[in-house]
């Protein structure tokens, strides 16, 4: 595993929208899998500024989110559907059909993971996974738990994760449970990159870089993977060792 150090999230998000960039622009009908959360956010405009300048076009691109809220509804302003479509997919000329999203609200959770597998395995597997990093060591909402799950299943939020992202509900009740990739599926991605700012991640990169490999912090896992890259500021990088 590879760690960078920036001074930036400027800086960051130019290196990491490179890389996509240069898959994208090497592969033009590859499969990107895309985070949503603030992290990714500057690497989203960096690669909407490339794409206004007309250096990359993504239409022959495929998509894969990692993970969506479950019972709210798809077009609701905090959906990560929403988020994505508003951070990128609607400023780049990606076409809608390439657009792949878990379906939070589905019938038959176990049938959803097995078509999102089937999916990903006909796109000829993700290129390239963009993941953020919870407080708690979590990738996608893949939380601490006992053991590393694999295809992508319903998980039940925990407190840490309700904490963090409740103020993009403000008074509307924040969903409990979400559909997430599981780590199986993010390890299958042939290259990994993760981003990571400020302070409050510190402990969580020191646990996932210096620690050991445990399903109580889920990014550990990464190190096990042979082509992972954590993009990080000096704040995030400031317990490692
Ligand atoms: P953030 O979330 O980018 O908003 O900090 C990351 C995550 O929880 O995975």
């Amino acid at each position: 595993m590879k760690v960078m150090v920036y001074k930036t999230a400027e800086e960051i998000a130019e290196a990491v929208g490179r890389i996509i960039i240069k898959r994208v622009a090497d592969e033009p009908s590859c499969a990107i899998g895309f985070a949503t959360g603030a992290s990714p956010v500057p690497t989203y405009e960096y690669i909407v500024s490339e794409f206004n300048k007309g250096n990359i076009s993504f239409k022959d691109m495929k998509t894969f989110n990692l993970d969506e809220y479950c019972d709210l509804p798809v077009d609701d302003k905090n959906s990560y559907h929403t988020f994505m479509h508003e951070n990128l997919f609607d400023k780049i000329d990606v076409q809608a059909e390439n657009i792949n999203f878990l379906d939070g609200n589905a019938e038959d959770y176990d049938a959803e993971s097995a078509r999102y597998a089937e999916a990903i395995k006909a796109a000829g597997g993700i290129k390239v996974q963009i993941l953020g990093i919870g407080t708690n060591g979590h990738i996608g909402f893949n939380e601490p738990a006992d053991e590393f799950t694999d295809e992508a299943f319903k998980v039940t939020l925990t407190q840490s994760t309700i904490d963090s992202n409740q103020k993009y509900f403000g008074e509307q009740a924040m969903p409990r449970y979400a559909m997430t990739m599981g780590i199986g599926s993010i390890m299958r991605s042939e290259e990994i990159v993760l981003i990571a700012t400020g302070e409050a991640k510190a402990k969580a990169i020191a646990a996932a870089v210096n620690g050991e490999v445990t399903p109580q912090c889920p990014a550990s896992i990464l190190q096990n993977h042979p082509n992972v890259t954590f993009f990080v500021d000096e704040a995030a990088a400031s317990l490692l060792k």
